[in-house]
């Protein structure tokens, strides 16, 4: 079966506060966004890898993803799920990867995980537990979750891609932040596999700083 990496890129970096969009941003030696693309396409299992970008990014994508076999970019849409629709397009039928560009690192044991679990499941995800105390609250406490009941759910999310072509028909217009919450919406089996703190995404600025510290200390 054809797997088919999805790597949507089509955000704004709000909450990065950075000039340029952070997938654009330089990590290291490289863009995010290339960090991203480059660990799912070396992966032996990955077929082929698509790339969702904003409207008028072309300049900053194609520099991004020079010399890399992307075919031709997608543009996104408004929300998460907007990209992740129009990127479906291009994906050829099969199994698709669903990743965010803000996670620049992949360990290729996740990807094996995943593809592993479809043979049960409708989908798979890579989880992993909360570890702090976890509570509702504003100005003032409201109450301690449980939190062994839990999970952190990370991308790339793994589905065939008729499942997910299907589970977002039944959505309807909402904005989900992941494709699992889709499918589940849709009555569809979601297999967890554990996940990884590499697999963080670069949310804001301090996470960028963890993110260059952990490739100068050459732990990624
Ligand atoms: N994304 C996308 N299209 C959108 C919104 C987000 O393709 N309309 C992508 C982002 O580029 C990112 C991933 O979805 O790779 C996860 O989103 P997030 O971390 O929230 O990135 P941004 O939306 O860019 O950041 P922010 O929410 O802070 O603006
Ligand atoms: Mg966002």
């Amino acid at each position: 079966e054809t797997v088919t990496a999805l790597i949507v890129a089509a955000g704004s970096g709000t909450r990065m506060g950075s000039d340029t969009p952070k997938q654009y941003r330089r990590l290291g030696a490289k863009p995010l966004l290339r960090h991203a693309v480059e660990a799912l396409a070396r992966h032996p299992r990955v077929d082929a890898v698509r790339v969702v970008i904003g409207a008028g990014q072309e300049d900053p994508a194609r520099e991004a993803l020079a010399g890399l076999d992307v075919g031709d970019l997608v543009t996104g849409g408004k929300e998460r799920a907007d990209s992740v629709r129009a990127g479906l397009e291009a994906c050829a039928d099969g199994i698709v990867l669903i990743h965010d560009a803000a996670r620049p690192f992949c360990p290729p044991a996740v990807v094996d995980r995943l593809i592993d679990a479809l043979s049960k499941a409708d989908g798979a995800v890579p989880v992993l537990p909360m570890a702090d105390t976890v509570a509702k609250g504003d100005s003032e406490l409201r109450g301690t979750v449980n939190r062994t009941q839990l999970l952190r759910v990370q991308t790339p999310q793994a589905f065939h891609k008729s499942d997910l072509v299907y589970a977002y028909e039944e959505a309807g217009r909402g904005t989900p932040t992941d494709e699992s919450t889709v499918m589940q919406h849709a009555g569809l089996k979601v297999a967890t596999v554990p996940g990884d703190e590499s697999l963080h995404k670069l949310t804001t600025a301090n996470d960028w700083e963890r993110a260059e510290m952990m490739l100068a200390a050459q732990m990624i």
